[in-house]
């Protein structure tokens, strides 16, 4: 062997092209690795990839065994494709696993120029690589579209099947991250509607205080993770009601103090039950959050008598969604309380009992939201005309207009729906 080899200008280009690709590999291995959410993976991926190899586009393919398709949710600047996962470049390495460099789509057989057609994109050159999970089966494929400035080289195609190794690992941990997650929301909801149909007196309450909670939760901006919390925490806020007595729950007749008193409970019974639950850490606050919701700012709530900020954020949220809900709905004892009436009374008891900044969100909320959260699971189907009127307003407006006696449209446009004009029962008091 030769002694103190000497470097070339050669070697030195090449270590420096090791050295930025795998600079490269480092920092989208980083960044991907943090995400778990599918669709925020995919164009994270298909962002990394466009950067790393300086071209114009990226999209990644899944395969859909069941329909036997492939598909990209998030190709740059187009929405869901789909197509029979034998077609097309994407096609053929899906069932063959080879990494394609092509100079000239159009002069190759393979290519279908469809695509293009559709979107007024013009394809010059690809570079295609399959992404294989680690039983080594293709779940999907990276097509690279217009390297800026030539053709794709060699060294791109060793990079973008680092690249595919490592998303495909991504990919399949999200896909199964999200499976979970849709498993046990559906645990979640079934939950909920078992409390729901126990209690006939407020049926699909956790259903839609779930809904207005997360209406108020978007109208202040919560994050992603918060809203998860919120609607978990929602769904699951009365639960403990199943720990109470049927014949006290379903009570036609006014509650004795005893009988308050042991409804009470029920906070405490929905959290000792959820603490039993093996929440994800994201999920870890649900109990306290859920069994907060009957707290009170100035301390007068239960079961602890928590006040001010010591009440979670998100049980206040709940509290105000609660109280709205009971008001706003119909027992077989009373007809739904005028919502000029919900509102004077929920500004009495802001700041002392509710949360004035949940309040105020509420009163921001779409007519047309509300209508569909009111008459969900009733036989009166809103009709899209109407519901398109009353987008155009919020709870505020229609204050105003109640208050004012100005837009009287706008006041029978909702109350039809509130009042349940449109049923004209007869010997209805309405
Ligand atoms: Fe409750
Ligand atoms: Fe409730």
């Amino acid at each position: 062997m030769e002694k103190n080899p000497k470097i070339t200008a050669n070697d030195l280009e090449e270590h420096i092209r090791e050295h930025d690709k795998l600079r490269l590999l480092l920092s989208v291995t980083r960044n991907i690795s943090r995400e778990l959410e599918i669709d925020r993976l995919l164009m994270l991926i298909m962002d990394e990839v466009k950067n790393a190899l300086n071209c114009d586009r990226c999209s990644v393919f899944l395969v859909d065994r069941e329909k036997g398709e492939l598909w990209s949710k998030v190709a740059h600047g187009e929405k869901e494709i789909r197509f029979p996962s034998h077609l097309g470049i994407a096609g053929y390495v899906a069932s063959s696993g080879e990494i394609l460099n092509i100079k000239d789509a159009y002069a190759d057989y393979r290519f279908n120029p469809d695509i293009d057609r559709k979107t007024g994109y013009k394809t010059f050159n690809m570079l295609n690589a399959p992404l294989r999970n680690q039983k080594g089966e293709i779940i999907g494929v990276f097509q690279t579209l217009n390297k800026k400035g030539g053709a794709f080289t060699v060294d791109d195609e060793e990079l973008l099947s680092a690249i595919a190794v490592l998303s495909a690992s991504q990919i399949e941990n999200a896909q199964l991250y999200e499976e979970q997650r849709k498993t046990f929301d559906s645990f979640v909801e079934t939950l909920a509607s078992t409390i729901d149909a126990r209690d006939p007196l407020t049926s699909g309450h956790s259903q839609r205080i779930t809904m207005y909670a997360e209406e108020i939760g978007k109208l202040v901006d919560l994050d992603d993770q918060e809203q998860r919390v919120l609607r978990i925490s929602s769904l699951l806020h009365d639960y403990g009601k199943i720990a109470i007595r049927e014949s006290i729950l379903t009570k036609a007749s006014e509650l004795t103090q005893q009988e308050y008193e042991h409804i009470k409970e029920h906070p405490n019974f929905t959290k000792s039950i959820l603490e039993r639950i093996n929440f994800s850490r994201d999920l870890a606050d649900v109990p306290l959050i859920a069994s907060s919701h009957h707290e009170k700012l100035d301390g007068s709530g239960y079961p602890k008598g928590l006040k001010g900020d010591d009440i979670p954020k998100l049980s206040r949220i709940i509290a105000v969604a609660d109280i709205f809900d009971a008001l706003s709905s119909r027992r077989h004892y009373r007809d739904r309380m005028p919502l000029a009436d919900i509102f004077a009374l929920l500004h009495k008891e802001a700041g002392s009992k509710y949360d004035a900044v949940f309040i105020e969100a509420l009163q921001r909320m779409r007519l047309d939201k509300l209508v569909l959260i009111l008459e969900q699971d009733d036989i009166g189907q809103p009709d899209q005309q109407n519901l398109q009127y009353l987008e155009k307003f919020t709870i505020n407006d229609l204050l105003d207009a109640i208050k004012t006696h100005v837009d009287s449209e706008l006041v029978t446009g909702f109350e039809k729906y509130y009042l349940r004009n449109y049923l004209e029962r007869p010997g209805s008091k309405l």
